[in-house]
């Protein structure tokens, strides 16, 4: 049986195809990454897994049984940080913590979610509120959040768009340990190649939108640990990076349009990621 099956999804908007025909399956504990074209459907897809979204075609079976809403066994990290701001930094985390435990004991709870704190580097800051913290200690609340209740499936949408890019890599990084610790399985969607590649077990490519399909997934064979540091110089991933990159930019309909839109989209140079 396929721990996460994506079985033949399409996509419409007021019948509009956003993608059509997406299939692919993920395997338990793997962490697969989707990069494509601003607007070819990704996080539409992502939010098809979480329940927020219905197929217009297709379903997605999780541990077999067909996802028809959310639920705790699936978590979402947005790029906007969806922190409760009224709540710290603590209670945040151990809101979640509770709803995926209801029976364990308060005690428990708070030792869980110290020890979530002390992975992503907030040791210190647990009564600070979202308005008190950086985009990257946001981001890093959330993470911490979602990896705490261990869910069958983590879904991450560009987690990282917003922080800037010292910080990301050096949340890029406490990602890999806390995914090295779990094996939780992880979908990712992502702009960012190298990201991509330090992360990725498989990396899904989709072709520009409107009626977006999946083009293909490429696995990714640089040997784990990876540190950002050490990718450089391995020539599978200079390799797989060129790949993407040429992909992305053949991918485009119109000449030089995807390096418009990439930069656009993410106010980085085309040469440095997507
Ligand atoms: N609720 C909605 N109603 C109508 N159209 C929508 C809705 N949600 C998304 N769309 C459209 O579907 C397409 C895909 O959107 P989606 O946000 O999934 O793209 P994306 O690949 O995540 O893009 P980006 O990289 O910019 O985040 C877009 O054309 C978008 O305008
Ligand atoms: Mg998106």
């Amino acid at each position: 049986m396929r721990f996460l099956d994506i079985d033949h999804v399409s996509k419409d908007f007021a019948g509009v195809s956003v993608f059509s025909d997406v299939a692919f399956s993920i395997a338990e504990g793997e962490f697969v990454t989707m990069i494509g074209h601003s607007g070819c459907g990704k996080s539409t897809l992502l939010n098809i897994i979480a329940g927020l979204e219905q197929p217009s075609a297709g379903g997605v079976v999780l541990s077999g049984r067909e996802i028809t809403g959310p639920g705790m066994d699936r978590m979402v990290v947005f790029q906007n940080f969806s922190l409760m701001p009224w709540m710290t930094v603590f209670d945040n985390i151990r809101l979640a913590v509770r709803a995926a435990h209801p029976d364990w004991s308060r005690r428990r709870v708070a030792e869980w979610v110290q020890r979530y704190v002390d992975m992503v580097g907030l040791t210190g800051a647990e009564a600070k509120r979202p308005a008190a913290l950086s985009g990257g200690m946001r981001q890093r609340v959330g993470l911490a959040r979602a990896f705490s209740t261990e869910p069958k499936v983590l879904l991450l949408d560009e987690p990282f768009a917003q922080i800037d890019a010292l910080t990301r890599g050096v949340i890029q990084d406490e990602l890999v340990r806390m995914w090295s610790a779990s094996r939780n399985t992880v979908f990712m969607v992502t702009h960012d190649v190298d990201e991509a590649i330090l992360l990725s077990d498989r990396i899904a490519l989709m072709t520009k939108g409107p009626n977006a399909r999946l083009a293909e997934i490429i696995p990714v064979k640089v040997p784990r640990p990876r540190t950002r540091a050490e990718l450089i110089d391995d020539p599978e991933y200079l390799r797989l990076r060129n790949h993407i990159l040429h992909f992305l930019v053949e991918a485009a309909q119109r000449p030089g349009a995807a390096e418009v839109e990439i930069a656009a989209s993410t106010g980085r140079l085309p040469s440095m990621d997507t």
